[in-house]
């Protein structure tokens, strides 16, 4: 990367009540979180560096917030959320509605910021954190795939083995999301083995290790023209 770029970070913890299981994570993993974060962005040129935390019981959000009732989130987002288009926002919540059941996170694109700015963010499972409780996802590598989002990465097997895929062309085409950590899983007839390590695809925590430069020129790209954030 030409630059480097530090954003401000409001991480705001939502729990159902003062307990761990609860949701309410401590600031340690907090910490431990975002190392995990600016490792896996350092490549790139972007780190995160913590500028808020709030902490909030409520029952309601912690188990409802999902993103196909958005009742619940609306009102979360407009009571917490900080910052402008260059701040990230991250809530940690529970996700246990049948609605949301199985969720890991969820995250808005940087070209949706000029509609909708309270909307800005990502909503991901508490759990899945460094140290969480949710087996073969609780290395951070959720908050790095949601945060892919939140600069503007697609998920590596968009559009499947056809088309324009990602939008990214060193990221080959897959023609689903690869699950575990397949070895040699190969989808497409196009040249190339699917990118299961990538951070952008759904394999294990423990299997998700790197962006492509071409994810970091897109990623840059999309920084820079909706959210005035130059790396
Ligand atoms: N399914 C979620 C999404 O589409 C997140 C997947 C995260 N994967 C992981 N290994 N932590 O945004
Ligand atoms: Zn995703």
């Amino acid at each position: 990367a030409a630059t480097n770029a530090t954003v401000n970070l409001y991480w705001h913890v939502v729990s159902q009540d003062t307990t761990l299981e609860g949701g309410n994570i401590p600031d340690s993993m907090i910490a431990d979180q975002i190392a995990v974060l600016n490792e896996d962005y350092a490549p790139s040129g972007l780190q995160f560096v913590l500028a808020g935390t709030t902490r909030t019981v409520s029952w309601e959000w912690f188990n409802n917030v999902n993103p196909s009732t958005p009742t619940d989130q609306t009102q979360m987002k407009q009571q917490l959320r900080q910052g402008g288009a260059a701040d990230f926002n991250v809530y940690s919540v529970g996700f246990t509605t049948p609605a949301a059941a199985g969720l890991l996170g969820y995250s808005t694109f940087p070209a949706d910021y000029a509609s909708d700015p309270t909307d800005d963010g990502s909503v991901i499972l508490f759990s899945s954190l460094p140290g969480g409780s949710t087996d073969r996802f609780n290395e951070g590598k959720t908050l790095t795939h949601e945060a892919g989002h939140w600069v503007g990465l697609y998920h590596t097997f968009m559009g499947g083995c056809t088309g324009s895929g990602d939008l990214v062309d060193d990221t080959p085409p897959e023609a689903s999301p690869a699950s575990g950590c397949p070895t040699g899983r190969d989808t497409c007839s196009s040249p190339g083995l699917d990118p299961i390590n990538n951070y952008m695809d759904y394999s294990d925590d423990s299997c998700m290790t790197q962006f492509t430069p071409g994810q970091g020129a897109r990623m840059a790209d999309q920084l820079r023209t909706y959210r005035d954030i130059d790396i």
